[in-house]
């Protein structure tokens, strides 16, 4: 058929076949599709006007709640006013204010932002600065990268490899080499139904020095985690953790990554989970919060040690071989300032801290539940674990989901078997008791 003739053709039907769905079950989903119309504030609505509660702030993103105002305006004036610059060689004011303002949210001497489009690539992002800083300081043997077991950085070939979720690596081959990963945190018989940050644990940071006792300090270039582990099920850091962490990469000469693409903005209650738990890493990905998942944008917040690192060579020439077509997109600069000028203005970080308590006690309420193994509650968010059904593992937290959007119109996120709630920063105590209500509606209806 020509291209002529294909336009003439008035309409292409929309079957669903076309959409290869991300980490969905394309095939299930198809024959019952899960259709999202529009949005507002706390809620999503279907295409057919049911309102559904959204406990997870989109994909953890929407921290400001959905299609707030100044947001939307943000992004139509700049659709209006520059669609896009060059963001190589050339730049557009938004893009140096958007980067001056997270940088001075972020603690000490996190002073440089590197902007990408995704957590994904804000990883791989940070993998390469760490691998390029020690060669440009003359110590490229340090080529190892650290992880950690049940880590989840995205889905490039940098993040699969340090990521720790089997299922994610299995089918794609030898990624890359030389990566080593720590033991995750999560011990149900010592840390079940903790809220907050669990008492047993930190001791687990010391596996670090084994590594380094297997592989040599100076073959490792960076260790990455999470602060706290989200899309693998919730698991907040054990008290001192990443304090040891630190202390270990400092004594090693090894830097440390943040991954706070989910912990970044507002989230833990703090700009980032650094702040929180007082610990400085080299560099800190961000994503999701950061234009409140209005238009996609991440990045790099890197120490000033490290970009200085860059700084020495002959001033015309390029100091880092990387970068995004669309690095800083003006719209999503626009919507990131938006974004922040929001949560700001409605303080919505002291909120989430000031939510945590009621937080963590409205899901408690769900202990004793049928099948409900463990909760985990830290910052705004939840991680709540179900038995398995035997031979049909991660079907009944499938089953949790489809009945809390189908019947009770709330929006909950599975991993496996693991429930995980993140609503939006804006959630109101009475919205908290309505999202634990309606969960557990759906928890005692479960086979
Ligand atoms: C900690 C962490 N890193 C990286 C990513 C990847 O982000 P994206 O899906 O935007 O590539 C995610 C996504 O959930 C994440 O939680």
């Amino acid at each position: 058929m020509s291209l002529a003739r294909t336009r003439d053709v008035p309409s292409v039907p929309n079957d669903l076949q076309s959409y290869w769905m991300p980490f969905t079950p394309n095939r299930a989903f198809k024959k019952a599709p899960r259709l999202i119309a529009r949005a507002k504030g706390m809620h999503y609505y279907t295409a057919d006007g049911r309102a559904v509660l959204d406990g997870t702030a989109g994909l953890w993103c929407c921290n400001a709640g959905h299609n707030r105002d100044p947001i939307v305006e943000a992004i139509r004036a700049q659709a209006a006013e520059l669609d896009y610059a060059p963001a190589f060689q050339f730049g557009h004011p938004k893009a140096f204010e958007l980067a001056s303002r997270i940088a001075a949210l972020a603690p000490g001497a996190l002073e440089h932002v590197f902007f990408c489009n995704s957590g994904s690539e804000a990883v791989d992002t940070a993998l390469k600065i760490a691998l390029a800083f020690h060669n440009v300081r003359g110590q490229g043997a340090r080529m190892r990268l650290i992880g950690r077991e049940r880590g989840y950085h995205g889905v490039g070939f940098g993040g699969i490899s340090v990521g720790g979720i089997v299922n994610n690596r299995k089918n794609f081959g030898s990624l890359l080499v030389g990566v080593d990963h720590l033991p995750h945190t999560y011990n149900r018989e010592k840390q079940a139904f903790t809220r907050g940050e669990p008492e047993w644990g930190a001791h687990l940071a010391d596996e670090l020095d084994r590594i380094v006792s297997l592989h040599d300090a100076s073959t490792i270039a960076a260790v990455i985690v999470e602060p706290m582990a989200g899309s693998t099920g919730v698991l907040p850091p054990p008290k001192g953790y990443l304090e040891r962490l630190r202390a270990i990469c400092d004594k090693h000469g090894i830097l440390l990554i943040f991954d706070e693409v989910i912990t970044g903005f507002g989230r833990m209650g703090h700009a980032f989970a650094a702040e929180r738990y007082g610990v400085e890493p080299d560099m800190i990905t961000f994503a999701k919060g950061v234009t409140s998942g209005a238009v996609p944008m991440a990045g790099v917040i890197v120490r000033k040690a490290v970009y200085d690192a860059f700084m020495n060579g002959p001033e015309n020439a390029i100091e880092l071989f990387h970068g995004y077509t669309y690095s800083a997109h003006p719209l999503a600069c626009a919507a990131g300032l938006a974004t922040l000028d929001l949560y700001r203005e409605e303080g919505l970080f002291e909120r989430a801290k000031k939510l945590e308590p009621v937080w963590a006690d409205a899901a408690m309420t769900l202990k004793g539940l049928p099948n409900v193994l463990d909760i985990r509650t830290i910052g705004l968010v939840a991680g709540i674990d179900l038995a398995s059904k035997p031979d049909a593992v991660g079907r009944r937290g499938t089953e949790a989901m489809e009945k809390a959007f189908g019947e009770e119109g709330l929006m909950i996120r599975i991993t496996g078997e693991t429930i995980a709630l993140s609503p939006p920063l804006i959630v109101s105590e009475g919205e908290i008791g309505e999202i634990f209500d309606k969960l557990g509606k759906v928890l005692r209806g479960l086979n």
